[in-house]
């Protein structure tokens, strides 16, 4: 015992909501969850309403640790985990018009990634990005950003500062890219990526918060000694790897025009070492029976993208077949061909999706609450290789959390600015105000969050 008057250590208290399986929500409605100043869960109590909270830090001799209540009708949830988003490209977020991803590529998204060689402008960008996924919920995330080294590492930079886990991409291409923005050679390419390796080395080492992820951008961007030179630079450095796969079908006839020794999309990664369990791929929605059971025997990964598959109209992944392939599943935003950095909003996307898929092809199809939630959280931390330590509340793995506020209607106040756009009556069961905040819910029920154990955002009304 210490009569310091805090040791750092927190007991975040009140319901906790987290995935125990891909069906099923763990809801617990008084709980206390202790985090010790490792920013590690320390201890889990549930009915805590019995004992108190006095209890609980008797139990623990923790008296003198600081406490976060949730409100009342609200719950702590694991933080998001985006497994697909390109930083660079959100300022174009809803800006697509009518295009699909090869017209896309070259009408909106080049341009805008090409400018962000300018440190000043990136800066804005990287800032605003960091901090707006951050007040969704998202504590992790897979960013792919340009070509220019220094920029690529501001973004490392800015995800350390603000307290973000990032993995950071500095994008490849050196094949069918506009002069103005592609890699000269593939030595540039290398060496340009080690860089980027370098200085995330030197800004942690121990890649706690940030790591490097080779981005070969996707098979037609790179010449095939390039995915060569990148599968080699993946096998020496461990580091993670991604890219995307069968978005839609001109890119794959162009995959199969560009690679014609290859017998698939897939088979082009794999040949040059580039699909293995640590590479994520963003899409898969063409993907042939042959393709998924080589992804699923390699373990590769797979970023589901519904907002950006719906608006660049490139079609409906099979999730659901993906699942019972055994293959692991995460949500990406991808933005800017999805328009909302909400892994939030990306659940309510996959619903949907999914029920699009249901229509041609029967109800298994359909994905639930609890199945979208998981692959918010457990699903993305598989996808990102972090299982053990993010995506839900267990002892021993990080405190990377948001505190979920929902507000009861009332008749003495009807201000309708306070706890975001979810009416919680009082007479819901737990499974339905969990329902309603994911169909409903946006950024204003986050009052804050955590990640290992620090808080990276907290909205105006919350009182830590
Ligand atoms: N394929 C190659 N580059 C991109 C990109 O930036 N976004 C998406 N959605 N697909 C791509
Ligand atoms: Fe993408």
């Amino acid at each position: 015992m210490d009569d310091a008057p805090n040791s750092g250590r927190t007991i975040y208290y009140g319901a906790f909501v987290h995935c125990k399986s891909l069906q099923e929500l763990d809801i617990c409605e008084s709980g206390a969850i202790g985090v010790g100043e490792d920013g590690k869960i320390a201890f889990i109590e549930r009915g805590v309403s019995d004992i108190g909270l006095d209890g609980v830090k008797q139990t623990y001799d923790w008296g003198n640790a600081e406490e976060v209540r949730v409100n009342d009708e609200g719950f702590f949830f694991p933080g998001f985990i985006d497994t697909h988003i390109h930083a660079s490209q959100y300022p174009n977020a809803g800006i697509f018009g009518k295009s699909t991803l090869l017209d896309w590529l070259n009408t909106y998204t080049f341009p805008l990634e090409g400018s962000l060689g300018d440190l000043e402008r990136a800066r804005l960008v990287y800032d605003r990005v960091v901090s707006r996924t951050l007040s969704n919920g998202t504590t992790a995330a897979a960013y792919y950003a340009t070509i220019h080294v220094p920029a690529t590492n501001l973004l490392a930079d800015i995800c350390l500062s603000k307290g973000q886990r990032g993995f950071i991409g500095r994008v490849c291409m050196n094949s069918l890219a506009p002069d103005y923005y592609r890699d000269a050679s593939v030595d540039s390419v290398i060496a340009d990526t080690r860089a980027t390796m370098s200085h995330i080395a030197d800004i942690d080492p121990k890649h706690d918060l940030v790591a490097p992820i080779i981005t070969p951008r996707f098979a037609p961007s790179c010449t095939e000694d390039c995915l060569h030179a990148l599968g080699a630079l993946h096998k020496e450095s461990g580091a993670r790897c991604q890219t995307h796969i069968s978005e839609n079908k001109p890119e794959v006839a162009l995959v199969c025009e560009l690679f014609p020794k290859s017998a698939s999309y897939a088979d082009v990664y794999d040949s040059a070492g580039l699909l293995t369990a640590k590479t994520i791929l963003a899409h898969a929605v063409h993907l042939s029976d042959e393709e998924k059971s080589l992804i699923k025997y390699r373990e590769s990964k797979i970023s589901h993208c519904p907002a950006s598959n719906t608006a660049l109209t490139s079609g409906c992944a099979r999730v659901r077949d993906m699942l019972d392939r055994g293959i692991t599943v995460g949500l990406g935003t991808d933005v800017s061909g999805g328009f909302s950095p909400s892994i939030l909003e990306m659940a309510r996307q996959a619903i949907w999706v999914s029920r699009h898929v249901a229509m041609t092809e029967g109800d298994q199809a359909k994905l639930s609450v609890e199945e979208v939630l998981y692959l918010a959280t457990r699903g993305g931390a598989k996808v990102v290789g972090l299982e053990d330590r993010i995506g839900g509340f267990e002892v021993g793995m990080d405190w990377d959390a948001q505190m979920i506020s929902l507000g009861k209607v009332s008749s003495d106040d009807m201000n309708l600015d306070t706890e975001g756009p979810v009416d919680v009556f009082g007479w819901e069961s737990w499974d339905d105000k969990v329902a309603k905040w994911m169909f409903n819910g946006n950024d204003r029920n986050v009052s804050a969050v955590w990640v290992k154990g620090r808080l990276v955002h907290r909205r105006k009304s919350y009182k830590g």
